[in-house]
């Protein structure tokens, strides 16, 4: 596989824990505005925000009453469709509120909520009952790194997060070592296009060549307006998962915008 000609990079925004509802309206409105101005090409690059869960419905309101031409989505999903689940989100709520995509798997709910592959895999299964599509979180860490080698623990993960998916779903996979998310110290192209070349042989293999084909792999950790263009110009890396630098708004137009500004 060597062309993303016919995936469309995608560049997604993580909030994470930042911008409540009102903020995250003025951030959104602004955000189109910007990017509106600059004459973007939603179609030939979609940019799409991850606000916390409390913001979603007043995004969903902006983004369907001024016909913004934004994506957006959750940070997580439970595994769980409804019940005595205190503090959980089901995909059927996502569905209601429009959401395009939802994150799962992200490294810190790995470590920091002890999220294993098992329930990375019946959230991903969760969210395409819904029609979202899963952004499946891989990546290793330092440790790992150093023990078994980039490729291992990513495409281990990846794995298993399919376990429940067969045939043409449609899905994103996002590579963040877990060493470059939040540090300033990104992996380079090339090791960033080494993974993602591994983690498209395993949808090769457990998919087959058409979904492998459409399947967008983006890298995440540490982005920003003046590495973007490296990660993008590699074959197998289809776009970002833009934390800390999605948070300012001219900054992540900037990575939105990166044919622009590297002419590619
Ligand atoms: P970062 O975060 O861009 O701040 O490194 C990426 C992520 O956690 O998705």
């Amino acid at each position: 596989m060597t062309t993303n000609g016919n995936r469309t990079p995608l560049i997604a925004g993580n909030w994470k824990m930042n911008l409540d509802h009102l903020q995250a309206i003025a951030f959104v409105q602004k955000l189109a505005w910007n990017l509106t101005e600059a004459k973007h090409d939603f179609g030939s690059v979609e940019v799409a925000v991850f606000p916390p869960f409390t913001d979603l419905r007043s995004v969903q309101t902006l983004v369907s009453a001024d016909k913004l031409p934004l994506a957006f989505g959750a940070q997580d999903v439970s595994e769980h469709v409804s019940g005595a689940y205190t503090g959980e989100i089901s995909a059927a709520f996502l569905a209601q509120l429009e959401c395009r995509y939802v994150i799962i798997g992200h490294s810190e709910r790995r470590t920091l909520h002890g999220e294993t592959d098992e329930q990375v895999a019946a959230k991903v299964a969760a969210a395409l009952e819904h029609n979202i599509a899963p952004i499946i979180c891989v990546g290793e860490t330092a440790e790992d790194l150093e023990k078994h080698g980039p490729s291992a623990v990513p495409v281990a993960q990846l794995r298993a997060a399919l376990a429940n998916v067969s045939g043409a779903a449609d899905f994103v996979v996002a590579y963040e070592p877990v060493w470059a998310i939040g540090s300033g110290q990104a992996a380079t192209p090339e090791q960033a296009e080494q993974v993602a070349a591994a983690l498209r042989a395993v949808l090769v293999e457990l998919l087959g060549d058409d979904v492998a084909a459409k399947t967008r792999i983006l890298y995440g950790g540490s982005v920003k307006s003046g590495n973007i263009a490296g990660f993008m110009r590699e074959p197998n890396v289809d776009g970002a998962l833009v934390g800390g630098a999605s948070l300012d708004i001219n900054e992540f137009a900037s990575i939105s915008r990166y044919k622009q500004h590297v002419g590619l």
